[in-house]
């Protein structure tokens, strides 16, 4: 693709860089990445030192609320969360609480190794059809892959999601990811990652006549539009088969293989991958997952050892070679039969020869990839209602302790998590005592359904802070309910569902802030109400392993849905932690 004025600020290389011009062009990677390897060094330096700040005497979970400071607040890279714009809350400590993610300068500065100064290349993806958590994991996969690649990003045009469309008001229905991530302000403050919508690159790109097809034809935009937003239904029969048609389509399908990332842009080193990988085959295949089962492996192991605890399942490698990296726009349609479905946790299908660049990689979506302060604030208003109720509730109770279920009904799948309010309560009274408040995450409309753990505790949901949310769109109702409950004491939640999972990684990340116990291993204080088999699996640490996602089918346990929501929190916390 064309050299691009507008790219200036990616080819310079800052001063400590532009000093080592007169290195080949081989040294000069290795000078970039050795540059990049110590800036995660000091961060993660900084980390321990972070990590030595106080391990003693936290009080289990509630150490942000009350008059007691965070334990990290001194910490200036700790994030702000400001919600004066947003209806609140001015307390600060309701806002701070919320704050998991970090502003580490160091990592801003992180450029892939195969960002190539001067040419723009591109990666174009479809959304993933499902509800909206699913949708959440892809774009995270696929952003992850677009810095990874040093590819611009081209976000989607506004559409609809499945789940996501209830019609109120004034507010929109139709929405691009920016609408619930904070993207516009991330490629400013990315290094190596830009971000364009669909309509910037139709017009750099497209009617510019630098798009070709297989033939190596030009190939305009369809009717040379270049603005699809809101038109669903042409951008699924027009648009997209178009991008398809002027692109290479990795066969990257979480199922068969994990796409993986060598340290450089030489050849050798996406052999040197590639052996790794034959080495292990001649040796009789990977072990099963299960040895890893409370066992995990040190983050900084060699590929072969990181490769251990995630592969069990698949076939290949799928490596990031020379012909996929000279290609001007990678297209990833997400669907199971054109490449895959990506419905994957970014860390279970992404591997980095550097362990460096898979923390990095894990720290950047933990600190970016977070849901926009419109709905952290809504959030932190509620949580801090729920605690005032709490406190008021019994004098005992001086933080506002309170506990949390997400109850998944509606129309998932999984006919084994249906069970009664009266088997939520019998599972979680030995972690609940009575009479605590516990709020509902549920898309159970119903309420009366809660009636015999109604008796037992004070039920709250989130149509009880109706007031707290009046300007707020219902479309991010589901959002809010997710990082209300993800600021519970105890939380249990359901078992294949995404939105569980969420819940808990960010629990993890918390978990992870403050070193609550278990932290190293990816225990929280999370259980699962169904099927009551998986009811302790977040108490012991698993490994990430094969594919996983849900199935869009109902048959038991599978040996893949094993692993859907115990990883995340792993992952999450070694992001840091390390
Ligand atoms: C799109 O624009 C190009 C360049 O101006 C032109 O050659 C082509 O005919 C146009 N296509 C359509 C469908 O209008
Ligand atoms: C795809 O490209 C071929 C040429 O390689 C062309 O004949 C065909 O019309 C294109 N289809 C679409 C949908 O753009
Ligand atoms: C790179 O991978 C693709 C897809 O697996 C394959 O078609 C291609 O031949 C590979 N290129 C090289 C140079 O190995």
């Amino acid at each position: 693709m064309a050299k691009k004025a507008a790219d200036q600020d990616r080819t310079s290389l800052h001063q400590g860089r532009r000093k080592r011009s007169k290195f080949s062009p081989t040294n000069i990677t290795l000078v970039v990445w050795l540059c990049c390897g110590l800036n995660i060094v000091v961060t993660l330096f900084q980390g321990s030192l972070l990590q030595s700040v106080d391990r003693s005497e936290h009080p289990g979970f509630m150490e942000t609320h009350g008059r007691r400071r965070p334990i990290l607040s001194a910490d200036r890279r700790m994030a702000q969360l400001t919600c004066d714009a947003y209806g609140g809350p001015l307390d600060k400590e309701a806002t701070d609480e919320m704050v998991y993610w970090q502003d580490i300068p160091e990592d801003s500065k992180f450029k892939s190794p195969f960002l190539e100064s001067g040419t723009q290349r591109y990666l174009t993806f479809e959304p993933d059809i499902g509800g909206f958590n699913n949708v959440r994991m892809s774009m995270e996969t696929v952003i992850a892959i677009a810095h990874a690649t040093g590819r611009t990003l081209v976000l989607p045009p506004e559409q609809n999601i499945y789940l996501l469309n209830k019609q109120s008001g004034t507010h929109k229905k139709s929405f691009s990811f920016a609408d619930f991530f904070p993207l516009d302000t991330l490629s400013s403050e990315q290094d190596g990652l830009d971000i364009i919508s669909t309509n910037e690159f139709l017009r750099r790109e497209g009617i510019a006549g630098n798009l070709k097809d297989g033939s190596g034809q030009t190939s305009y935009p369809p009717n040379n539009r270049t603005d699809w937003n809101g038109m669903q239904r042409d951008v699924t029969s027009v648009l997209e088969p178009w991008l398809q048609n002027i692109s290479v389509i990795p066969s990257w399908n979480p199922e068969d293989c994990m796409v993986a990332f060598p340290t450089s842009r030489k050849a050798q080193n996406s052999n040197s991958l590639q052996l790794v990988w034959d080495d292990v085959m001649k040796s009789g295949g990977f072990p099963a997952p299960d040895k890893f089962i409370g066992t995990p492996s040190s983050v900084r192991s060699s590929s072969i050892k990181r490769l251990y605890e995630n592969n069990k399942e698949r076939a290949s490698l799928c490596i990031y070679n020379e012909t996929l990296q000279q290609a001007p726009l990678l297209h990833l349609p997400g669907k199971n039969d054109i490449g895959g479905r990506l419905l994957v946790h970014f860390y279970a299908f992404l591997f980095f020869e550097d362990w460096k660049q898979d923390l990095w990689t894990k720290r950047f979506v933990r600190d970016h990839l977070r849901y926009v302060d419109e709905i952290q604030c809504a959030a932190a208003r509620i949580v801090h209602a729920i605690r005032k109720r709490a406190m008021k509730r019994s004098s005992q109770n001086k933080y506002g302790i309170f506990d949390a279920f997400h109850v998944r009904r509606g129309d998932f799948q999984y006919k084994k998590t249906r069970v009664s309010a009266q088997d939520m309560y019998d599972i979680s009274k030995d972690e609940i005592p009575d009479g605590m408040t516990v709020y509902i995450a549920t898309d159970e409309k119903d309420k009366d359904f809660f009636n015999n753990m109604a008796t037992h505790f004070d039920l709250v949901f989130l149509d009880d802070f109706k007031d707290l949310l009046e300007n707020v769109n219902p479309n991010l109702f589901g959002m809010i309910d997710q990082l209300v409950a993800s600021r519970s004491r105890v939380f249990f939640g359901c078992w294949f569902s995404t939105f569980t999972g969420y819940i808990n990684r960010i629990r993890g990340y918390h978990a992870d802030r403050h070193k609550l116990p278990g932290f190293e291993n990816g225990i929280i204080e999370s259980y699962y109400y169904a099927p009551s088999l998986f009811k302790n699996r977040m108490k012991e640490f698993w490994p990430v392993s094969g594919a996983t996602y849900a199935r869009e089918r109902d048959d038991g346990v599978h040996s893949r849905k094993l692993k859907l929501n115990a990883s995340p929190i792993r992952a999450a916390l070694f992001a840091w932690s390390s």
